[in-house]
């Protein structure tokens, strides 16, 4: 099976953890994409989608799904979303399309995470995806510097501004051998907006595109 097949595989397959009635946290990516066509099949049976990125609104829209507010919404049951990788516990590095902000804040809202991903995602120690950072544009060369003490190689994402406006950090160099510890130190430097460390938003479900068809990966809380 080709990759394209597989995400469209694992896109329809997430249609079966959406909670009928419910608001469905969406995602961003390729992945996600054919979740969200996948979605349009059953449109009358949900209340509607919260979006983490203009580009998921559009195609959402465009297949006549209403997208709320996040300020309009407390929980919702899942949010569904890819990732670039994620390790045997259910940490994931994500922001390659660079929507890692709004994807931790709609997958805070979540009580499950579910991720969908071909086989190609799933790695023992995260880090070889280099690590997206979105930053305050005055702090860049700052935490470019601390980047780089700590043994990264941190380059800005040329000509991306994220939907907040703001650019990406990419970090190559770091094996990421504590997810929960790295996320929490980048997380409190000044001027970094979202760290695409999600340890403490994990998956709670991985479901897996393989060539043997989706496996399902179930991660302790
Ligand atoms: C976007 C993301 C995506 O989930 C991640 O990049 C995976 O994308 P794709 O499904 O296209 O491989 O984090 O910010």
């Amino acid at each position: 099976m080709t990759q394209d097949e597989l995400k469209a595989l694992v896109g329809q397959a997430a249609t079966a953890y959406v909670v009928p009635g419910s608001v469905v946290g969406v995602g961003t990516g390729s992945t996600v994409n054919c979740f969200i066509d996948a979605l349009a099949t059953m449109k009358d049976r949900i209340a509607g989608a919260i979006s983490s990125s203009e580009k998921s609104s559009e195609r959402l829209r465009a297949h006549g799904i209403t997208v709320l507010d996040g300020n309009s919404i407390e929980r919702i049951p899942v949010y569904i979303d890819g990732a670039d990788e994620i390790d045997h516990q259910g940490h994931m590095i994500k922001g390659g399309g660079a929507a890692l902000t709004r994807e931790k804040i709609v997958a805070d809202m979540a009580e499950r995470f579910i991720c969908i991903a071909d086989e190609s995602k799933l790695v023992a120690t995260l880090g070889a995806f280099p690590l997206p950072i979105e930053v305050i544009a005055m702090a860049a060369a700052q935490i470019e510097r601390r980047l780089r003490a700590m043994g990264g190689q941190p380059t800005l994402r040329p000509g991306v501004l994220t939907d907040n406006g703001c650019p990406i950090i990419d970090v190559r160099g770091l094996r990421i051998t504590d997810p929960v510890g790295l996320e929490r130190e980048i997380n409190q430097w000044p001027g970094v907006v979202s760290v695409g460390i999600f340890a403490r938003n994990k998956a709670s479900v991985c479901l897996l595109g393989t060539a043997g068809g989706v496996k399902t990966l179930a991660f302790p809380a």
